[in-house]
């Protein structure tokens, strides 16, 4: 044998077999870009500064899809309510409540809105099933919507909590009084109307001056 194949023979097993040895910094303990650490809600590296969320706050919006199925609204039920009842929230929740849901459900949810004179069945949302559902049902169910209630995700994550809270204020549940019925009469705007998006890129960025 000559010293080339000698050689080629003690190489060409190193070269064809699956031998790492030399791992080029291949295997190391690493994050790959938007791995989430093990254990932690909280993605490897934070969201770039001014940037928009788009998968909601909550839960990211591919976690639960929008079918508006009995089983994907029960999955939503864990979700916890990031929002405490405060005034300035059910206030919010009355804004969008008012808008969103007293033409079928009616302004103290009983299920006597103006649309249940035209054949929609009146929903009554103060019943004990209803009572005892969770938030995150509450806002699974505006999120989707259900049979004949189409969804209103139009309505954003934040602003959709002060819904749930205002609900449960309506249901006597969270202990808090709030006041019923329409803000003022048609037509008016101002304060009465819910605010400009929170989550939509027509917000725009608060200046903000690089430290240099
Ligand atoms: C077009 C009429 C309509 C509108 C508007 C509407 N709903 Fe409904 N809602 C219904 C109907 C009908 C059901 C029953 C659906 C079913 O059980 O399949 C329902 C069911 C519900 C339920 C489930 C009750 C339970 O115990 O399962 C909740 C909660 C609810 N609505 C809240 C709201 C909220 C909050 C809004 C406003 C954002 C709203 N709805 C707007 C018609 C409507």
């Amino acid at each position: 044998m000559s010293a080339r194949i000698r050689i080629l023979a003690l190489v060409l097993p190193l070269l064809l077999s699956a031998c790492e040895w030399f791992t080029d910094f291949k295997r190391q303990p690493s994050i790959w870009t938007w791995e989430q650490v093990k254990d932690s809600t909280t993605p490897s590296r934070g969201n770039p500064q001014m940037s928009v969320p788009t998968t909601g706050t909550v839960m990211a919006g591919y976690q639960v899809s929008y079918g508006a199925l009995p089983g994907t609204i029960d999955s939503m039920a864990g979700i916890p309510n990031p929002t405490p009842a405060s005034d300035s929230s059910l206030v919010n929740g009355r804004k969008y409540f008012q808008i969103n849901c007293v033409v079928c459900h009616g302004d103290r949810g009983m299920g006597d809105g103006p649309a249940t004179r035209y054949g929609l069945p009146g929903i009554n949302l103060t019943t004990d099933m209803t009572k005892g559902r969770t938030d995150g049902y509450i806002f699974g169910m505006i999120r989707n919507g259900r049979g004949l209630m189409p969804p209103y995700n139009r309505i954003e994550e934040m602003d959709r909590w002060d819904v749930v809270n205002y609900l449960r204020a309506l249901q006597g549940v969270n202990g808090k009084t709030v006041e019923v019925g329409p803000l003022a009469a048609p037509g008016v705007t101002g304060d009465k109307l819910p605010g400009p998006t929170r989550m939509g890129p027509t917000v725009p960025a608060p200046f903000f001056k690089p430290i240099r």
